[in-house]
Order: structure tokens, then C-alpha cells, then sequence
């Protein structure tokens, strides 16, 4: 692999290409590094390469002249070069994308800065833009000596052994297990004694169920592209087991289109979409709470037949979603039972259309997700009253509209969004394609 860097700064590069595997893989000739100072590709005097921007505003921009003569003398030497530009702008840098680098002969690497380049480079002369995170650094210098370092690692022979490069974290499409090393005790903390035993199925299998958790408490959307076994969708399960989410499904205290408190009435749809939602995502319940009777017995009556009665025997997987409505008089009722079944009171969380308080993100509320029961409070009719979210531990980020501030969506879609906003990360089982015989 030839990298070609050009910069206004080559002195940047002086020590970082020469220490470690890097360094030994430039020396054996396994990676050839040149540095190309953008100034030599300059015609005036005083080796100008940037100027003021037109229309104008802060800063300084490449210009395009030096930069088109500098590419233009590379690629009459190496014309299949790749020509990289590095800015935040770019397509993230991934170990997926260094992959496919690793796989060109040679790459030219742009580093910018001050404000960047001429856009007319970019449009003309530039194949790909790589940022290497969404931050902003003085120089494409540091992003040119990543791009380096991450191709460089999967050239074959820059690192001893293949396999460490396979089992690392990303290459295998999971986060690395954790390392321990001497001594077998420090500070009281122990080395696990599975790594002790000598026993390398066990050590092996030890080491994929702890990548498997940590890039599922860490990176869980790394799993949509990993390649797992069924003995890991079978660990993964497990582990996803430990999230215990309920929604509680309010028909009273919530308010009527004049904001009067009201209680709503139970509908059929509602219990089954909920109850599908519920058993798609692995909620551990539906709490199904209104303060009638008669409307609880109408639910009653409902669930018995899809879960006991005929409908169980015409379609089981019905059955099987309206196993998880759970049916109460009021909202104690409903938290009373859940702390008794989790053994500990679940997060209440509630939720509205409207802002109607300080909201919790999806991303903040996934991190508890693995601490503690989780209640999802839903308001029918017109929504939850302020009272009740004033009993709230949290009230979720509403589910805002796309190009104008409407949302008002039926309590089973505002349902489904919210749990696939929070679970789909995790929503890892894929069904076996059945491809239809032509
Ligand atoms: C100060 S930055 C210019 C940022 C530019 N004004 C912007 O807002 O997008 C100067 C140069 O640093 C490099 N650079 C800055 N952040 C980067 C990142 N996250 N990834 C890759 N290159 C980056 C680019 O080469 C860029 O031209």
C-alpha cells in the first residue's frame, strides 16, 4: 500500500511513522509513505496556498491551483491512486471502510485547513471525503494518520498474527472481550477463573459471551451487521431478558378535548395492537387500567377467548400477545403489581404529544434500560392529566411531526414508535428468508 500525504505540514508525520508496527512495516517495505508539501506546488514567491473566501466571512481557503498540480503529479505517476480528502463533512471512517481501502494500491491523502479547500476540487478531483468523527480538528494531518494506522493494521504482514487482527473489536463485527494479565490478583480484583483453567473451549466461549455483552450494553446496533451463531441470538437473549419493560395503558385520569378529566373507554384494537407490540419487542406486560368494572369484564371477557376460548385455538400467535395484558382498577394497582412481579418499583415514564415538561431523550432513557424496571405510561383520549405526570419519574421526548408540529397520532402508533425508538437497536432475531419456488 502507497500512502501519498498532501499537506502543508509534512514535519507532522516525522515520528509517528517511525515507532511501533507502523514504523517496522514502512523500514520492511510493506507500506510506502510519501509526503508531498503542498507549497512545492506553488508558483508564486512567497509559496501562497490559501486565500480569503469569496462572498466573504472568517478564515482562510486552500486555493485550488496548488492543490490540482499536486494531485495532478501524483496521479501521472500512480494514476489509480485513490484521491481521499479528509473533513468532517466526509463519510465516517469505519474499520468496514478501511477494509475496503486496504484493498486499493494507493491512496492520496488531502489534509486541509484553516476553513478547508476550494469547492472545486472537491467537485472535480476528490474520489471519496472521509471524517473521522464529528468533531472538528485543526488539520486533516491527525485524520490522514488514522486512516494510515487503521489500512496499515490489515496490510498481511504488518501485524504477526492474522488472528489478532480478526478478533478485534469491529473486524469481528463485535467489541473485543476484556484482557486481564499478571498478576492473577490486584487490589483483590481476580482474573476470571475460567481464564485460569487452561481450558480453551471454555476460555473461547467465555470470551464470546463477554464481547456479545459488552457490544450489546455498548454498541448494540454493531449486532444488526455481525455474523452471529444461534448460540449467540441464544446469549443475546438472555442477556436482553434482563430489560424489564412494561407500558401502562391509562383510560383514567386523562383528559377530554375540552381538558376536562374523563375517563376513557377500553378498545378492542388498542388491547390487540399493544398486546402484539408487547410480545414483538419482549415487553414483560401490558397493564390495561380503568376504574369500571363492567369495562375491565368487557376486557376480561376479550382476553379469555383469544387466550383461553376459540381464538386461542385459531391463532395461537394472537394468543400468545394477549397473554401479556395484565388488567387493573387504577394505576396503584397497576405499579403494586408490577413491584411485587419485578421485586423492586419500576421508572415511571411518562408520555404526551406536547412538551409538557422537561423531556428525557430515547438514548438517556436506553441507559437505564439495564438498571430497572422500566414503565411506559400511555394516556388515551386526549392525554395523561398533570397530575399523573407529576407522579412521573420521567416524561419521554414526544414524537414530534416531520415538516409541521402535527403529531397526533392513535395511542397504538404513538405506542409502537416510542417502543421501536427505545428497543429496535435490539431487535436482533432475524426470521430465515423463505424464498418462494419459482
Ligand atoms: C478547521 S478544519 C475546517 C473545518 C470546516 N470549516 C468545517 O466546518 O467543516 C480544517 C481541516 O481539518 C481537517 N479536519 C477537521 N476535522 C476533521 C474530521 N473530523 N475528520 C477529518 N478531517 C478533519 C479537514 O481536512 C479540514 O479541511
Amino acid at each position: 500500500m502507497h500512502f501519498h500525504i498532501i499537506t502543508i505540514f509534512p514535519e507532522y508525520f516525522d515520528s509517528p511513522l517511525k515507532v511501533g508496527l507502523l514504523g517496522k512495516a514502512i523500514t520492511k517495505g510493506l507500506i510506502r509513505i510519501s509526503l508531498h508539501n503542498l507549497r512545492d506546488f506553488t508558483t508564486d514567491p512567497h509559496r501562497v496556498v490559501d486565500d480569503v473566501p469569496y462572498g466573504g466571512g472568517e478564515g482562510m481557503v486552500f486555493k485550488p491551483e496548488p492543490l490540482y498540480r499536486a494531485i495532478s503529479y501524483i496521479k501521472e505517476r500512480e494514476p489509480e491512486a485513490k484521491v481521499i480528502y479528509l473533513t468532517p463533512q466526509g463519510r465516517l471512517f469505519t474499520q468496514r471502510v478501511a477494509e475496503a481501502l486496504s484493498r486499493e494500491k494507493s491512496l492520496i491523502l488531502i489534509c486541509g485547513r484553516y476553513e478547508g479547500i476550494d469547492e472545486r476540487i472537491r467537485e472535480k478531483f476528490i474520489d471519496e471525503e472521509i471524517s473521522i468523527g464529528d468533531y472538528v480538528l485543526f488539520g486533516g494531518e491527525a485524520g490522514a494518520l488514522v486512516v494510515i494506522e487503521t489500512i496499515s493494521r490489515l496490510i498481511p504482514g504488518v501485524i504477526g498474527k492474522s488472528d489478532s487482527v480478526e478478533k478485534e473489536s469491529f473486524t469481528s463485527g463485535l467489541l473485543k472481550y476484556p484482557c486481564y494479565t499478571r498478576p492473577r490478583e490486584f487490589l483483590g480484583l481476580r482474573v476470571p477463573d475460567v481464564l485460569l483453567s487452561g481450558d480453551h473451549t471454555a476460555i473461547e466461549r467465555y470470551r464470546r459471551r463477554e464481547s456479545l455483552r459488552l457490544t450489546l450494553e455498548r454498541r448494540p446496533e454493531l449486532l444488526k451487521e455481525a455474523n452471529l451463531t444461534s448460540e449467540d441470538f441464544q446469549i443475546l437473549g438472555e442477556f436482553l431478558k434482563k430489560m424489564r419493560i412494561y407500558i401502562l395503558l391509562l383510560h383514567y385520569p386523562v383528559y377530554n378535548r375540552q381538558g376536562e378529566i374523563i375517563a376513557s373507554a377500553i378498545t378492542n384494537l388498542d388491547l390487540h395492537d399493544l398486546a402484539r407490540l408487547a410480545r414483538t419487542y419482549d415487553l414483560s406486560g401490558v397493564y390495561v387500567i380503568h376504574p369500571d368494572p363492567e369495562q375491565r369484564s368487557l376486557a376480561e371477557d376479550l382476553i379469555r377467548y383469544w387466550t383461553q376460548g376459540r381464538g386461542s385455538k385459531i391463532n395461537p400467535l394472537r394468543s400468545e400477545a394477549m397473554k401479556l395484558l395484565l388488567l387493573c382498577k387504577d394505576f396503584d394497582e397497576a405499579i403494586e403489581d408490577l413491584t411485587r412481579r419485578e421485586g423492586e418499583p419500576p421508572i415511571l415514564v411518562g408520555t404526551d404529544a406536547s412538551p409538557k415538561r422537561e423531556f428525557i431523550r430515547i438514548k438517556e432513557l436506553q441507559v437505564l434500560l439495564w438498571k430497572k424496571p422500566i414503565a411506559i405510561v400511555l394516556g388515551t383520549a386526549w392525554g395523561l392529566t398533570e397530575e399523573f405526570l407529576d407522579r412521573c419519574d420521567y416524561f419521554l421526548e414526544p414524537i414530534w411531526g416531520r415538516i409541521d408540529t402535527y403529531n397526533h397520532l392513535s395511542v397504538r402508533t404513538a405506542g409502537s414508535i416510542l417502543i421501536d425508538r427505545l428497543l429496535g437497536v435490539y431487535t436482533i432475531q432475524r426470521k430465515i428468508r423463505e424464498f418462494k419456488r419459482s
